[in-house]
């Protein structure tokens, strides 16, 4: 079993693994494996590398560690081969890389399996997981939560992901970007019409009906113009001021890093829980690596 994309699992299938993360979250791991997890890393990443490294060590087993910068990729070797070399040395393979469609492509010629941990702008199934099972535990549900998705939303992969399993669990889903970086509109529509999704989409910071703001920063690194970037960049921030109307009880959360994004009044007032959120990544992860590996 693979985990490339949000799509290749359902409804039934990302309750077992939240269901399994709870567990694991208690201290009780159904089973430990042994085995080897490697993490492939051509981009670089701080959250979703230690948090496999971490889960794979608590649940038992050991992790490799490949570096794009020290790696014989330096010398001209393919992603193809250094996948087919790597798979011979580990039991399972995170791969991330900035380049859409290379976790699918490593899954393909790989004979073990495959975790995307992030593909250029397309996909990060795993952090969608994260971030439905941090609501769910903070909010006690997903259906019916009014989320927020705020940022650029035409380039974060969190977004790709997080939108469809927000959908299929019957959150209402309100898409805010600054002009010119909203969702891409064939995602929209898929999503309408196959869970039956009630959308709203703005460019303005008004949160007044939402229970949990979820804020990704400006992609600067996907930008074809870098002076584009930065313009935006510096005018995107989601400050206390906003939150004047909001909601008493409204969580922030973001998939992490932030920039300069949301500003250092929200970071210390209790709304801000995006550290919980990233600490709930070793157990989600450990209850993915034990379904990919059961599967
Ligand atoms: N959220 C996330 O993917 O963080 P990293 O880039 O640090 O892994």
């Amino acid at each position: 079993m693979d985990l490339i994309s949000i799509r290749d699992l359902d409804k039934k299938e990302i309750e077992k693994i939240l269901s399994s993360a709870e567990d694991m979250a208690n201290g009780k791991p159904k089973k430990k494996h042994d085995g080897i997890l490697a993490t492939l890393f051509f981009e670089p990443s701080t959250r979703t590398r230690l948090s496999f490294q971490s889960a794979a060590l608590r649940l038992g087993m050991n992790y490799i560690d490949f570096s794009a910068e020290t790696s014989s990729i330096k010398k001209g070797e393919t992603f193809v081969d250094t996948i087919k070399v790597i798979s011979g040395y580990a039991d399972v393979l995170v791969i991330r890389h900035p380049k859409e469609g290379s976790a699918r492509l490593g899954a393909d010629v790989s004979g073990k399996p495959v975790i995307n941990g992030g593909d250029g702008g397309n996909q990060h199934p795993t952090q969608a997981l994260i971030d439905i099972f941090t609501m769910r535990k903070i909010k006690g549900k997903i259906s019916n939560l009014n989320v927020s998705l705020v940022g650029d939303l035409k380039h974060a992969r969190t977004m790709q992901s997080l939108v469809y399993a927000l959908a299929m669990f019957g959150a209402k889903i309100t898409l805010i970007s600054p002009k010119g970086l909203e969702l891409d509109i064939a995602l929209v529509k898929e999503i309408e019409e196959k869970f039956n999704a009630k959308i709203k989409t703005k460019n303005d910071l008004v949160f007044d009906d939402a229970d949990v703001l979820y804020v990704c920063r400006i992609q600067e690194e996907r930008f074809a113009d870098p002076y584009e970037a930065k313009r935006v960049k510096e005018q995107f921030m989601i400050r206390n001021e906003h939150m004047k109307n909001a909601k008493k009880d409204l969580i922030v959360l973001s998939p992490l890093p932030k920039i300069n994004e949301i500003a250092e009044d929200i970071d210390s007032s209790d709304k801000a829980r995006y550290f919980e959120q990233a600490h709930y990544g070793v157990p989600v992860r450990m209850a993915i690596i034990d379904y990919v590996l059961m599967k």
